[in-house]
């Protein structure tokens, strides 16, 4: 089946930096490069990575076409994607500093002026099983997921960067939502019930060094991480989500889809950058 991404395309500037910066402080970086990211274009790759036929759907300005090419290099589709002609692509400075921890300044630009009608020129081809992935960094996209649901698409929202109200939104809609432990606790409180009983049929929290947990309406599975010394944890959480959602579509059971987005985070935060980082399928498999 194929996955659709309506997600986010940036461009990440990635500083690696001794410390991340205080308030107030001027901070010289030690590096500075450029590449593809964004949640949505990582998810899509990761999936793309770990062996499906990903779609992406999302916007860039008239400086984007770099981005889409990179994308597309990956092997995903990206013909329902727009060039917006009145705002530049968004972008993400991210600054990394030694063991790997992150701080990110995101500016959505292009992400967060699509247009109504966008879905309209792509839902139509959604087909039942399909997998419709979804995160927080666009417009649509409770219209999106309900639209998919209707149409028999599998529903994954992972909500990132966190909103309460914007999770909250999504609920209805999901088939499978996925937070790390942070939101998790942030939306159970938010809804005043336990993390475990959040209103979803299937719940992934992402752990990072810890690991995953899944649970469905009837069982619950557990992954731990793969030892390894990250060096850039950007991204990590994206390639977890997409690659578990393209083993589910290969048809792998929940606890090797699992292992495999385990692993392929594990491998993907020891070298530096977002999508460019994520393994491929062969090396995944070779190092489980
Ligand atoms: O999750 C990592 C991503 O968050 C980065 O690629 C950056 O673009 C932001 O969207």
């Amino acid at each position: 089946m194929t996955i659709w991404c309506l997600g986010s395309i940036n461009a990440d500037y990635i500083y690696t930096v001794p410390h991340l910066p205080a308030p107030g402080e001027t901070l010289p970086a030690t590096g500075m490069t450029r590449m593809l990211g964004g949640k949505g274009a990582n998810q899509s790759v990761a999936a793309a990575r770990a062996g499906a036929q990903v779609r992406h759907v999302g916007a860039v300005g008239p400086d984007g076409d770099w981005v889409l090419d990179a994308l597309a290099g990956y092997g995903v589709d990206v013909g329902a994607c727009v060039r917006l002609q009145d705002r530049p692509t968004g972008h993400a400075l991210v600054f990394v500093e030694p063991g790997g921890e992150n701080s990110i300044v995101l500016f959505p630009s292009a992400n967060r002026a699509l247009s109504p009608a966008l879905p309209r020129t792509w839902a139509f081809l959604l087909s039942p099983g399909d997998t419709v992935m979804l995160q927080n960094e666009t417009d649509l996209g409770a219209e999106v997921a309900a639209q998919a649901r209707a149409a028999g698409a599998r529903v994954v929202y992972s909500a990132a960067p966190f909103d309460a109200e914007a999770t909250r939104a999504m609920l209805p809609h999901i088939d499978l939502l996925i937070l790390n432990a942070v939101e998790a606790a942030q939306l159970a409180e938010a809804l005043g019930i336990p993390a475990e009983d959040l209103p979803v049929p299937e719940l992934l929290v992402t752990l990072g060094a810890d690991g995953a947990r899944y649970r469905d309406t009837r069982d619950m599975w557990e992954v731990a991480a793969p030892p390894v010394t990250p060096v850039d944890t950007t991204g990590a959480g994206d390639t977890f989500a997409g690659w578990f959602c393209a083993a589910r579509d290969r048809g792998l059971a929940v606890e090797d889809a699992l292992a495999e987005a385990a692993q392929a985070a594990a491998l993907q935060v020891t070298r530096p950058g977002t999508a460019q980082a994520i393994p491929g399928l062969e090396e995944v498999r070779a190092a489980l």
